[in-house]
């Protein structure tokens, strides 16, 4: 079975997962708040290597100067004393009702120089303690109502402030690049950049694209029904996977953010193989944090709040090792070759051929027998998802 977590694992955990105190739209808390030295020492004791947090979740909004200092002094003090590090910095510009409209994108043009102000300030945070990445969820830039929000315009204010953003970073020399995290609904009725593909299209319009990259959460592509492994594979394609949110999500509904592994589980399966191996033919694999964005469900006690952190990880090391077992055995191999699965890394014409030499091949048309794709030439793809599926319930 799995070993026990370890630094080199790279798990981290937002302040405001465990955190969470089981607050939903239908009943208020279900648990007492947790003290951030608290949750660094269990973290530290459970084998993450790393905490992540919004400046509200670390001092709460509208706090003094002194009392902000104060949990930031009392954060560093833990880190010290357990040696966890904060990978990841974000801003929380959606729980105070200024942002009821959003903040960047805010119809509210002085609500969007508030926004931008504190995300300043939290990235000099960020700095000051040796993040690497700032990621940006906009959950509240959207709209309910379609001509309440010109989408063309709320767009321009975003590529605004991210340009701002990026020439902030640069001019400060900060070594921080930044994660745009999509989401298509939830709390807005529908959100800006609802999806990495989305994403990925804007940051293509920026001035620094170098500096974004994307924070793909699970249960966010799954919300909107989309296959999450294989939108990961192209954020690493295109080398923008910065930072990345795990989680689990059963179906298109409300966001769930339940345990890493507790929600599709043939995608979990797919995305850690993925991650640790490359895709079949290699290319590249991720090396950041694995940072788990969950919560807790509201029927735990903090004893659940806990056993429900080792279960991240432990998921996640399950899948490692189901995931290196099955690219092990042969019999996936010869599966994979009968699926042709390598053969797609081929070029479709061979080094130099040209238009006019695939015009002039008549094997490629004229003498090609396509009927003979009709009862025969099967691709095998049925076998090599029941392989699969042996190696993830521990049948071989
Ligand atoms: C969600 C989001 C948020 C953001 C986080 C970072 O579940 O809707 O994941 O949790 O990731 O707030 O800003
Ligand atoms: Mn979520
Ligand atoms: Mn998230």
């Amino acid at each position: 079975m799995a070993a026990q977590p370890t630094r080199d694992d790279k798990f981290s955990f937002g302040l405001w997962t465990v955190g969470y105190n089981g607050t939903d739209p239908f009943g208020g808390p279900t648990r007492a708040p947790l003290d951030v030295v608290h949750v660094v020492e269990k973290l530290n004791e459970l084998g993450a290597y790393g905490l992540t947090f919004h400046d509200d979740d670390l001092f709460a909004f509208g706090s003094t100067d002194e009392e902000r200092q104060k949990q930031i002094d009392r954060l560093k003090g833990a880190l010290k004393d357990t040696g966890l590090i904060v990978p990841m910095v974000t801003t929380n510009l959606f729980s105070p009702p200024v942002f009821k409209d959003g903040g960047f994108t805010s119809n509210d043009r002085t609500v969007r120089r508030y926004a931008l102000r504190k995300v300043l300030r939290n990235i000099d945070l960020a700095a000051e303690l040796g993040a690497k990445t700032f990621v940006m969820w906009g959950g509240r830039e959207g709209a309910e109502y379609n001509a309440s929000k010109d989408i063309r315009q709320a767009l321009e204010r975003y590529r605004e402030a991210v340009n701002l953003l990026a020439d902030y970073v640069t001019d400060k020399g900060y070594d921080i690049r930044f994660a745009i995290e999509p989401k298509p609904n939830e709390p807005r009725g529908d959100i800006l950049l609802p999806t990495l593909g989305h994403a990925i299209a804007f940051i293509d319009t920026l001035e620094k694209p170098e500096l974004f990259g994307v924070n793909p959460e699970v249960g966010h592509e799954q919300m909107a029904g989309l296959n999450y492994s294989a939108g990961i594979a192209q954020a690493l394609y295109q080398g923008k996977l910065f930072h990345i949110d795990l989680n689990g999500q059963r179906g298109i509904k409300y966001d769930q953010d339940l345990v890493f592994g507790h929600g599709e589980l043939y995608d979990a399966f797919a995305l850690v193989d993925l991650l640790e191996n490359g895709s079949p033919q290699g290319g590249p694999t991720y090396d950041g944090p694995r940072h788990f964005d969950y919560k807790p469900s509201r029927t735990e006690d903090e004893t659940g709040v806990w056993e429900s952190v080792a279960a991240n990880m432990r998921n996640y090391l399950l899948l490692k090792e189901r995931a290196a077992a099955f690219r092990a055995d042969p019999e996936v191999q010869e599966a994979m070759q009968r699926a042709k699965v390598g053969e797609l890394s081929k070029p479709t014409l061979n080094e130099g051929e040209t238009i006019d030499d695939l015009l002039a091949d008549r094997s490629a048309f004229e003498d090609f027998d396509a009927n003979a794709y009709f009862n025969a030439n099967g691709f095998g793809f049925v076998q090599l998802q029941q392989l699969a599926t042996e190696h993830l319930l521990g049948a071989r």
